[in-house]
């Protein structure tokens, strides 16, 4: 992508009401950590003391942004060049994932499912905050219209996918859903999913 749309990008996702569930999703991810497209780094300065994160993205340009964020950052942190549907990590390695406004991006989401269930431990946790389908049928029914030019206009993002559904069908069991409005904006952006979904332990 281009620099404006890493500028714009960050810009947005800088916004003071994301920083709040940025905190809240963050809080309680431990050990090493698999943070899915993790575009300019803005969830950095969130993370707990006891973290290595390992923070993946296909997009060089974002990349170039968070590697100088990882560079302050209170904790260790590695950002990698690499795509959610092709995990560069070995099966049952990692101790949690986060991703934060990422899976309405991922072009195969079904694809990276299965990849971060694959690479992290059994029984590990993923803390999420996303936005998603809304389960108002009039929203979700302009949701699914616009989001054949959203994708064009917003780097692939995707208005209308249901995320704690997609998460269940991919064998995670959701421990804990928050959904509504949580951050300003009009519901078909706004919708959200805050959670934890966890990869069985066998
Ligand atoms: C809306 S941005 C969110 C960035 C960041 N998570 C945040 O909270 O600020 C979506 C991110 O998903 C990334 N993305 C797109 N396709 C991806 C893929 N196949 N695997 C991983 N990340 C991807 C984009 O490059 C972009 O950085």
């Amino acid at each position: 992508m281009s620099r404006l749309a890493t500028f714009l990008l960050d810009l947005v996702m800088g916004h003071p009401a994301l920083a709040r569930l940025r905190a809240r999703t963050l809080a309680e991810a431990r050990g090493l950590v698999l943070e899915l497209g993790c575009g300019t780094g803005r969830n950095f300065p969130f993370y707990h003391e006891r973290v290595v994160v390992l923070a993946i993205d296909p997009d060089r340009g974002h990349l170039g942004v968070a590697k100088a964020r990882a560079a302050t950052a209170p904790v260790p942190v590695v950002p990698i060049a690499a795509s959610a549907e092709a995990l560069p990590f070995a099966d049952s390695s990692l101790d949690a994932a986060v991703s934060t406004w990422c899976l309405c991006s991922i072009p195969d989401l079904d694809r990276a499912l299965g990849e971060v269930r694959r690479a992290l431990k059994p029984g590990a946790p993923w803390w999420f905050v996303e936005h998603g389908l809304c389960p108002d049928p009039r929203v979700a029914r302009w949701q699914r219209r616009l989001t054949p030019l959203w994708r064009q206009l917003a780097g692939g993002c995707h208005l209308d996918r249901p995320i704690a559904e997609r998460l269940a069908r991919a064998g995670f069991r959701l421990e804990r859903l928050e959904t509504g409005k949580l951050v300003p904006g009009p519901r078909l952006a706004a919708w959200t999913y805050l959670g934890l979904a966890r990869k069985p332990e066998a």
